[in-house]
């Protein structure tokens, strides 16, 4: 039996009337709010939810909660992925369905990625006779940290007979209802570095006995941003921004050490080792030039986030079929991390924004009153349940 794409026919109307229900499960996540590594609440309100539609869940880590929903007919394996976990922040919304845990928010649009999952799930689980092949819902504990939940589901095996998987994040700098992909590089890896410098400390107002671990610190935090601007080839993008500089208790002492930690992004792992040798060379030589000493712990954090060619195309044809093809635009990589790269370490896949920026998300991700704007929803649902039935239904391997 092969299955046609119109046996699927009723399912943009099972979307469509599933919203008022996922508002409700976006506004209940959104209520109880849980910190990274510690979701035990809402892994258990999806445990159960997908438990009470036929999906068997397992657990790779203890706090990630994965659904498992067999086709009747062999096939391929697609995991989808959303992450669950809520942000050390105060929330300022006054929304009625504001946290009410105090000090953490959904200050980034993962109560809407995990609402959006469950409700793929839920209309998915209805056509299980359809389907060929698996579907992996990936509900990721601990993105918002490093090391976070996806490199310990890799690990753990998460990705092991999956052969593809799609992401995507609610985007508020994109505008309400426009899916933006791009094949390649699409979010940068990010690490960090923490450098301790030795000196030797002493009276201010005697500094030729001393060491001084301030001026030597001053000197390499400016040394250090030419590590970008004379070392990396212009048109391979990085940053390298000091974040922390830390030394000393008192005015008139010359402290015996100060410390330097700073952030990395990259696209290209090329780049990321010429920063990384680099600011290594600059550390020690800098200290040595005023017979200091100093430790140096470079940090690798979550890799790029490279989207697989064919898979970016499936995004794109599905997200023209959604949203029409004057909505689907090319997506503008950004500086900042995700650690959905580790999946695409393992298996193809594609990872993109849905814009939902306008009247009713006016606030940046992370601040405390970002909003979402749950009107998008049901594009997020379509989109990642087309896609994952693009490439099982109709994969050719
Ligand atoms: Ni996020």
């Amino acid at each position: 039996m092969t299955t046609e794409w119109s046996d699927f026919r009723d399912l943009d109307q099972q979307i469509e009337a599933a919203f008022p229900w996922m508002v409700e499960v976006r506004r209940h996540l959104h209520q109880y709010p849980e910190l990274s590594h510690r979701e035990t609440r809402t892994a258990k309100y999806i445990r159960e939810s997908l438990e009470q539609w036929g999906i068997q869940t397992v657990s790779y880590t203890g706090k990630d909660v994965v659904g498992i929903l067999k086709g009747a007919q062999e096939g391929e394996t697609v995991a989808l992925r959303a992450d669950i976990d809520a942000l050390p922040v105060e929330e300022k919304t006054g929304l009625h369905y504001a946290s009410t845990n105090q000090g953490v928010m959904h200050a980034c649009g993962h109560d809407g990625h995990t609402a959006i999952l469950l409700c793929v799930a839920r209309v998915l689980s209805k056509y299980r006779d359809l389907i060929k092949g698996t579907i992996r819902f990936i509900f990721q504990h601990a993105e918002e940290v490093v090391p976070g939940g996806a490199k310990e589901l890799v690990e753990a095996g998460v990705m092991e007979d999956v052969d593809g998987i799609f992401g995507l994040h609610l985007w508020q700098p994109v505008e309400k209802g426009i899916v933006a992909a791009k094949k390649g590089p699409l979010m940068a890896g990010s690490d960090g570095f923490f450098i301790t410098i030795h000196g030797k400390g002493g009276h201010g107002s005697m500094p030729h006995d001393t060491i001084d671990p301030v001026v030597v610190a001053a000197h390499l935090v400016s040394q250090l941003q030419s590590v970008v601007s004379r070392f990396v080839d212009p048109v391979y993008p990085a940053v390298l921004s000091v974040g922390k500089i830390m030394a000393g208790d008192s005015y008139n002492i010359i402290p015996d050490r100060a410390e330097i930690a700073g952030t990395v992004r990259y696209f290209d792992p090329k780049v990321r080792d010429q920063i990384e040798e680099r600011i290594h060379r600059m550390a020690e030589g800098t200290c040595t030039s005023f017979g200091a000493t100093c430790d140096i712990n470079y940090v690798h954090g979550d890799p790029s986030v490279i989207n697989d060619d064919k898979m970016n195309q499936i995004v794109m044809e599905v997200a023209e079929k959604v949203v029409g093809s004057d909505r689907v635009i090319e997506a503008v990589p950004s500086m900042g991390g995700e650690d959905f790269s580790y999946y695409l370490t393992q298996k193809p896949g594609a990872y993109f924004f849905l814009g939902m920026g306008g009247e009713n998300a006016r606030y940046p991700h992370h601040h405390p009153q970002f909003t979402i704007d749950e009107s998008v929803m049901p594009i997020g649902v379509k989109m990642l349940t087309y896609s994952a039935l693009q490439f099982l239904q109709l994969e050719v391997s």
